[in-house]
């Protein structure tokens, strides 16, 4: 829906740092004035009055069209984008995953050429998967031609696209040379190759067997190996989808100790536990993803972080598979396609679990859903409600319930991890670079 200036009116603002019932005027892409008793004549008025107002989402980590051993992930860009503007999320951080041999630069030109079809802005992770002569070099491209802020490197996965350490070291340094971040997926990889191989010998091949050949330990011994090189380097690191306790007090240890140590966790490790895999294959095989679902205390543990500030941004991971998918490892549980959708509920579930439940407050749940993404990974102009900044805006009905189903998803697949939960809260009206892209239960893209 296009129109020239927008005015929101009498909604509760609500920044990082603060909250105002004021109302805001859009002009373009942009915010061009916030206060209070805006009036201007032709706007078009959105009343936001019993509402908050908050800055769009920014999910941090986001798989669209991920080729997998089990063809290409059921949501694109495109669906994947829908879904997202859907719940309220207007950016999102995909990820650059190069075939050995092909250059970093090439493999992120390809993907910014995919991302192309998504209706919400895109940015990427890239993942140095070897160490050339030339890794430091195409790097510093990425950095400083094409304004790349993070590298993603995989702990696990050695025999695909996971590193070894001296290769994690190099980039660690390059990263900090060029002042770009260090993101990393934590799980030691030589325990849990074993394990899945001496499950599968044994004949345990149900979905159970996943979570019990990935331990909470391996999770916390790759984290606190990342925490030593980024102690000793003095380098800034970011940890992906932490989901263990262990983590958590491994990274708040390293946190008091003065390491810049970001730390991310997903929307599923605070609302599961692993006794959804004690289920038939169908239902138990949506809930496999890496790293897996957790014990009771894992979870308190996580919404303890989220609290008081341990860990800075909640992204979904969001890796959709269909049934037909999944199916592929109904005889052997390695052959399941690890991951699960997500994006289009990042923010009720936070909202329902964090806010309504009074875990944390709405200015967290701002700081959590966009503004520290915003600031660690240096997207200008997002993350705040702003006079200049960009006019991604979400108008949030606190008062909304809704019980999640697959029947009425704006995702792809035909599964929802989160089916049957009731909900609280919605994205009423979605405002994208100035555009009304969602209003009154219909998307306008
Ligand atoms: O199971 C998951 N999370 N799949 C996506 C790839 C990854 O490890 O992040
Ligand atoms: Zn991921």
């Amino acid at each position: 829906m296009k129109q020239s200036q927008i005015l929101i009116k009498s909604g509760h603002v609500i920044n990082y740092n603060g909250s105002h019932d004021v109302d805001i005027l859009i002009e373009g892409n942009k915010i061009r004035l916030i206060g209070q008793g805006l009036n201007f004549p032709g706007a078009h008025v959105i009343d936001a009055s019993g509402k908050y107002v908050i800055p769009g989402g920014i999910d941090t980590h986001v798989h669209f069209a991920l080729p997998t051993f089990a063809g290409q992930t059921a949501d694109d860009f495109l669906t994947g984008s829908h879904a997202a503007l859907w719940g309220g999320t207007t950016s999102v951080i995909d990820f650059v995953t190069p075939l050995h041999g092909q250059s970093l630069v090439d493999a992120y030109l390809e993907r910014r050429a995919q991302a192309d079809s998504a209706l919400v802005n895109v940015f990427l992770h890239v993942s140095p998967v070897e160490w050339t002569d030339s890794t430091a070099e195409q790097m510093q491209t990425l950095v400083k031609d094409y304004g790349v802020r993070s590298f993603k490197v995989y702990m696990a996965y050695k025999k695909s696209i996971g590193i070894d350490d001296q290769t994690l070291i190099k980039v660690m340094e390059t990263a900090k040379q060029l002042d770009a971040l260090v993101i990393s997926h934590c799980e030691n990889d030589e325990i849990i190759e074993y394990l899945r191989d001496k499950f599968y010998s044994q004949g345990k091949v149900e979905p159970l067997y996943h979570p019990s050949s990935r331990p909470d330990d391996a999770e916390a011994e790759a984290i606190n190996r990342l925490s030593l090189y980024a102690k000793v380097l003095d380098v800034s690191v970011y940890a992906v989808h932490v989901s263990t306790e262990q983590g958590i007090n491994i990274i708040r240890q390293r946190q008091k100790q003065g390491v810049k140590f970001f730390a991310e966790t997903c929307p599923q490790y605070l609302t599961f536990t692993d006794e959804v895999y004690n289920a038939p294959f169908e239902q138990a095989a949506k809930y496999v993803m890496s790293p897996p679902l957790r014990k009771e205390h894992d979870r308190q543990a996580l919404w303890e972080a989220l609290s008081d500030g341990t860990v800075s941004t909640i992204g979904t991971d969001h890796c959709s598979f269909t049934n037909a998918q999944k199916a592929m490892g109904k005889d052997d549980f390695r052959k399941i396609p690890n991951g699960a959708g997500g994006v289009e509920h990042r923010l009720e579930i936070l909202y329902t679990h964090g806010v309504a439940s009074g875990r944390i407050t709405m200015q967290q749940f701002v700081q959590l859903t966009s503004f520290n993404a915003a600031n660690i990974f240096r997207i200008k102009g997002k993350g705040e409600i702003k006079q200049g900044y960009d006019a991604d805006i979400v108008v949030w009905d606190p008062e909304a319930r809704r019980v999640v189903s697959v029947e009425n998803h704006k995702m792809a697949a035909d599964n929802n991890i989160y089916e049957g939960m009731e909900v609280i809260g919605q994205a009423d009206t979605v405002i994208l670079g100035g555009k009304i892209v969602k209003d009154k239960g219909q998307l306008f893209v």
